[in-house]
């Protein structure tokens, strides 16, 4: 039986299952992934990894900025064990071979970030992700133990009086259905940007991993805190790394004003390079652009209206060195030139700071089932997680989450109970009705589409309580309907209509915690903003929102008490 298996195969998924091979070569390790692991969306992170490296920087620093960043939501020692353990997991990744930039004199380059007072985001030009996918994903070759399931797609967690046992799932090229029996799981699928219809999240980010913990019981924390890049490329979404800013680039409105300076965000810090209101923090940058378009400050376009990245002073040769990936964007899918032209953008739904709730090292209260990453909520995000924290996330907490499997496994030997198999025949039963197709109904796309904009409307970058009421009707209104859906493709190779219809399920799932919990936290804090609650309240909701799935199928909010240690709430200050 495998010891250790991980559903998803991105940077959390992946360290998870180098961490395993490498302690204990005798732990049997499998990973899982809807796509081959290059193609996770790990691959398109840009600007870079914050740890702390240079000698003026200090671990509490990263600590103070990553917690006031998040709003005093994030659980303190969670940080601190982050903020410890972020620099040897860079680190080590160089031994395995991660390009990292460099300074003229061999030195690890580093970048400012956006709400990080000091210069520590490590970087690969704007490439980070992709080379560290690569590094991780060459690094795992080297263990032909590790078992890989690539294109299967997990359709339920076999959980049993308390305790997971395993996963069902299909193999999208064959329709085979599989129960795989384990004695533990990491969830590493990543966020869910996709129940939004303007995202930088590749079409494989729908929320898996959370809906598959939730549906069996384990609580989800914090959906309410949707995070919003400033500088997406309208239209299509792609990402404009945050690094163009840390690079010199400025934001101007349509008149070519640079709007940041009416508001309150530029970054108190020790060095002049970082003296820029263009790093203030995401929640407050894209906060920002929306009480522009409110002055009629922004430019309209078809795709909505934007405002402008100006790049053009830094000239051809640092863009081409520092971020050479912007400008191939801007040259493909924008046909236009950064060293020459404005770049249109506006703010694009990015992160999840919320996700399946979970200690420190990573387990969930399912025994046996852990998170790691964006899927998780461990949590250091709070509720605005600072740019550059999330891919040593992945690799901290994806290494944290292993070893306690790992353990877990080696104290759990006993053999596999009925419910594998029951629980297995029951599932693929139900896929195989599914395929059988249906006539009439309404099309995933369809519904998909009315989701989308339906959490656009009620929980974007502000949100009001009537709004959030009248979501929370047509969610469930949209759950019902996509149980009756239109269904054609009754083959078993390659059915993408049975795998957008369980994603849609899914994410329709996933969606309804978000607005549950939006609706609940009655404060603004973050990047959630209230138009009717505008304070941040910390004496009724300085604390996690917890969502567990109620036995109708509806979503059920608590609260949990956040980890305080050493830095007690305070004021987010920024430009004074
Ligand atoms: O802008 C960026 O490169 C994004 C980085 C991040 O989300 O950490």
């Amino acid at each position: 039986m495998i010891d250790v298996l991980i559903v998803g195969g991105g940077g959390a998924g992946l360290r998870a299952a180098i961490a395993v091979a490498e302690q204990d070569p005798a732990c049997k390790v499998a990973v899982v992934s809807k796509v081959y692991p290059m193609r996770s969306h790990t691959v398109s992170a840009e600007g870079g990894a914050a740890a702390v490296i240079d000698i003026g920087d200090t671990l509490d620093e990263h600590c103070y900025d990553t917690i006031s960043g998040g709003d005093w939501l994030c659980d303190q020692d969670a940080v601190e064990a982050f903020v410890a353990e972020a620099p040897r997991e860079l680190i080590q990744l160089e031994h395995w071979g991660c390009p990292w930039s460099r300074e003229g004199d061999g030195r690890v380059a580093v970048r400012p970030f956006g709400g990080m007072k000091r210069e520590r985001t490590w970087y690969a030009a704007d490439k980070t992700g992709f080379h560290l996918l690569h590094t991780l994903f060459q690094t795992t070759l080297k263990y032909q133990d590790i078992i890989r399931y690539d294109e299967w797609y997990v359709t339920k967690l076999v959980v049993d009086d308390g305790r997971v046992h395993g996963v069902v799932a299909v193999e999208i090229r064959t329709g085979r259905i599989e129960t795989i029996p384990a004695r533990t799981v990491i969830l590493a699928t990543g966020g869910c940007g996709r129940v939004f219809p303007f995202t930088t999240n590749a079409a494989i980010k729908t929320g898996d991993g959370m809906a598959l913990a939730y549906r069996e019981g384990a609580p989800l924390k914090d959906m309410e805190f949707v995070q919003y890049h400033p500088t997406g490329l309208p239209f299509t979404g792609i990402l404009i790394t945050e690094a163009a800013r840390a690079e010199g680039g400025w934001l101007i409105n349509k008149d070519g004003y640079r709007y940041l300076q009416d508001y309150d965000l530029g970054t108190p810090t020790p060095t002049p390079k970082l003296r820029s209101m263009e790093l203030g923090p995401r929640d407050r940058l894209s906060q920002a652009f929306v009480h522009e378009q409110h002055k009629g400050r922004t430019a309209d376009t078809p795709y909505g209206p934007v405002v402008y990245l100006d790049l053009r002073h830094l000239g051809e040769s640092k863009i081409d060195s520092r971020i050479p990936f912007v400008r191939e964007l801007c040259r493909s899918y924008q046909n236009l030139d950064p060293a020459t032209d404005l770049i249109p953008v506006r703010p694009v739904v990015h992160y999840m700071m919320g996700g399946v709730h979970t200690d420190i090292d990573g387990a969930t209260p399912i025994a046996g089932l852990y998170a790691a990453g964006e899927t998780a909520c461990v949590s250091i995000n709070g509720a605005n997680r600072l740019g550059s924290n999330s891919l040593p996330e992945i690799l901290v907490f994806g290494r944290r989450a292993a070893l306690a499997a790992a353990e877990f496994a080696r104290a759990h030997r006993d053999g596999e109970p009925r419910a594998v198999r029951t629980q297995g025949e029951d599932e693929r039963r139900l896929l195989e009705r599914e395929r059988e197709g249906r006539r009439t109904g309404e099309r995933v796309a369809d519904l998909r589409e009315r989701m989308q904009h339906t959490l656009e409307g009620a929980a974007g970058i502000y949100r009001t309580g009537d709004v959030l009421a009248k979501a929370v009707d047509t969610l469930a209104d949209l759950r019902a309907r996509a149980e009756e859906v239109r269904f054609d493709d009754t083959g078993v190779a390659f059915n993408t209509e049975l795998l957008n219809l369980l994603e849609l399920r899914t994410m329709l799932e996933v969606a309804q915690t978000i607005v549950a919990c939006a609706l609940n936290r009655q404060e603004s804090r973050g990047a959630h903003q209230r138009t009717d609650f505008t304070a941040r309240d910390d004496d009724s909701f300085l604390a996690h929102s917890l969502v567990h799935r109620a036995p109708d199928g509806t979503p059920s909010v608590g609260l949990l008490p956040v980890t305080i240690t050493r830095w007690p709430p305070g004021e987010r200050v920024y430009g004074r």
